[in-house]
This record gives structure tokens, sequence and C-alpha cells, in this order.
């Protein structure tokens, strides 16, 4: 198995064409849906096809199980900033999740030389922002009423870190 990241623990290559059902089926499952927007299939393959995102599963390298996958976006973006688009983890509470940030927190500054790191995340998604945050992610602020759902509106936190925070953790 080629993987594009890894550490002893989880192995991140790029999704196939194939796993594009598979990916929105875990979008999907209400506990994910909640908080993201799911992309249609064709939004899905077009990130598997643009050199500017990079459309990753992450697998649990001792079992082979897809564990989840993440959406990175602006990897030719001309400012050095670098969009963590999406994180899903099915198999939730067991540091998968940190490991993957950490994982692309590396190939952000170490592997690309990047100078930001960006995502944004619905303000009630407590457990996305202690992760991030505990990160080292900084808010940089709130987009009111940015998303409209069937029950109204949601507001969204922009947070990220620069190079230098990262290399003074
Ligand atoms: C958010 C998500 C990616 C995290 O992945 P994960 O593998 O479950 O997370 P981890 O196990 O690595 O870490 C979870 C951390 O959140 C903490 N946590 C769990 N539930 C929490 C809650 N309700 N409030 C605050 N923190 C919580 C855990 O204690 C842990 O922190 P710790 O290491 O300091 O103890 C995953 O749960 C998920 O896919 N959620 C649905 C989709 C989503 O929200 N994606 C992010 C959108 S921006």
């Amino acid at each position: 198995m080629e993987y594009k990241l890894q550490n002893d623990r989880i192995g991140i290559r790029e999704t196939t064409p194939g796993e594009v059902r598979l990916v929105s089926e875990l979008e999907n499952v209400p506990e994910n849906q909640m908080y993201i927007i799911p992309y249609p299939a064709d939004r899905h393959l077009r990130a598997i096809r643009d050199p500017e995102e990079a459309h990753l599963i992450i697998q649990d390298k001792a079992t082979g199980v897809i564990i989840g996958f993440t959406i990175l976006a602006g990897l030719e973006n001309p400012n050095k900033a670098m969009e963590f688009r999406r994180l899903v983890i099915c198999d939730k509470g067991r540091g998968y999740g940190r490991q993957c940030l950490r994982l692309v927190k590396a190939y952000c500054f170490d592997t690309l030389h990047f100078h930001r790191l960006w995502l944004d995340v619905f303000e009630n998604n407590e457990k996305a922002l202690h992760l991030y945050t505990s990160e080292g992610f900084r808010i940089d602020g709130r987009i009111r009423d940015a998303v409209k759902e069937c029950n109204g509106f949601r507001t969204l936190l922009l947070l990220s870190v620069l190079e230098n925070e990262y290399r003074n953790k």
C-alpha cells in the first residue's frame, strides 16, 4: 500500500473514484452529517481529480480497515494557505482524528513549506473544536449565520495555525 502520509498507526492514501460511494455513505451517517455539508458524488470526483485538492482515505495500518477520509484544498495556493476542508472519522474517540490532524500539519508545514493551515467548523461542534484548539489552532473569527439549513441558519468559526506556531508548539 502506497501511503501519502503515515505514522506507525495510520496510513493516508489517495481516494479512488470507486470509493466515492463509501465516502458518501460515511458523510451521510447522521452523527457526521450534522457537522458537515455532504458533497454530491461528482464534487467528490472533482476533488479526486483536481491537483488543487487532495481527497484522501485514512486506514488503520495494522488491520487495513478504512477509518475515515479527509479532504485538503488550496494545494497550489499562492499565499501558501492550505485548507483542511473535511475530516470524517467513523471509528470515533480512539485518537484517529488527532493522528490525522498531526500528519496533515506536518504535510502542510514540513513537506509543502506552507505558511497557514485553516479550516471552518460549525460553532456547536464541540468535539472538533476541542481537537483543533488542542492541536494549536486559534480562532480567527466567527462567520455568523453562514449556512442555511431547513431549521434556520448556522454559524461557522474560522480557525488557523501558522507555521511559526506549529514550530514553537
Ligand atoms: C470530529 C472528529 C473528526 C474527531 O475524530 P476522533 O477520532 O473522534 O477524535 P479523537 O479521538 O482523535 O479526539 C477527540 C477529542 O475530543 C474529545 N471529545 C470527545 N467528545 C467531546 C465533546 N463532546 N466535547 C469536547 N471534546 C470532546 C476527546 O476527549 C478527545 O480529546 P482528548 O484527546 O484531549 O481526550 C470525528 O469525531 C468525526 O468524524 N466527527 C463527525 C464529523 C466532524 O465533525 N468532522 C469535523 C468537521 S470540521
